[in-house]
């Protein structure tokens, strides 16, 4: 590891702890700073209620199973998936495996049929090699394997959540999302680094335009 990465990562890490997200989660007993993402965004667009279907495609470590479990009810569901274990959350099912790799669609596909789910939320992001090029393609891949399975699984009416990076292709996905959900907007929380290119796009009304 050259010096340069170890000075930027021990910064990380001081700015990690000193993160009031972080404390603020760890106060809480959540799992991650991430969770203060979704809670805002579900505070003003009111996605989350009892007796829905709900997938969390890169849910580790489980933060935003966690926040979004308790308010679908006994009626809901909640399925996760990461390619990392990840310790249980009650009432989350829960599938180990790449998303990329077609055995580990097909594990989820067998829980949801078609027209099953209400809300796929998805907060997938590669592990960051540092190459630019190749980081934007590995999560522009992901992002329109979320879509599909959204395509696939999405009752008429439902909503996808998913979190974006601004660059290459990010007009191109919007664009395509707007084809396909009555409507489309962006959302950057403030737990949400103000440098990180990440923006969520929730795209409401699939089917329905
Ligand atoms: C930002 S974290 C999610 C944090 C989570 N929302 C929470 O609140 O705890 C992104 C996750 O995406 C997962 N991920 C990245 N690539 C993946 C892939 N190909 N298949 C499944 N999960 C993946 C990572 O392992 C990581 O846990």
């Amino acid at each position: 590891m050259s010096k340069k990465r170890t000075a930027s990562s021990k910064r990380w890490i001081a700015e990690h702890e000193n993160d009031p997200y972080v404390q603020e989660a760890r106060r809480l007993g959540f799992r991650s700073r991430a969770i203060f993402k979704l809670k805002e965004i579900n505070e003003r667009d009111r996605l989350l209620k009892p007796g829905l279907t709900v997938v969390d495609l890169g849910a580790a470590p489980g933060g935003w199973s966690q926040f979004a479990r308790p308010l679908l009810g006994k009626n809901g569901r909640m399925i996760a998936l990461d390619i990392l274990p990840m310790e249980p959350v009650p009432e989350v099912e829960f599938i180990c495996g790449d998303f990329r790799e077609n055995d580990v669609l097909a594990q989820l596909e067998a829980l949801t049929p078609p027209s099953s789910i209400d809300l796929v939320l998805s907060d997938i992001a590669p592990n960051i090699s540092g190459v630019d090029a190749a980081d934007a393609a590995a999560s522009s891949y992901l992002a329109d394997l979320v879509l599909d399975f959204a395509e696939a699984r999405l009752k008429k009416g439902g909503v996808l959540l998913t979190k974006v990076f601004q660059g290459e292709g990010y007009e191109a996905y919007v664009k395509a999302l707007r084809g396909k959900f009555g409507s489309v907007t962006v959302r950057k929380p403030k737990a949400s680094r103000p440098r990180s290119r990440e923006v969520y796009l929730l795209a409401r009304n699939y089917g329905v335009l």
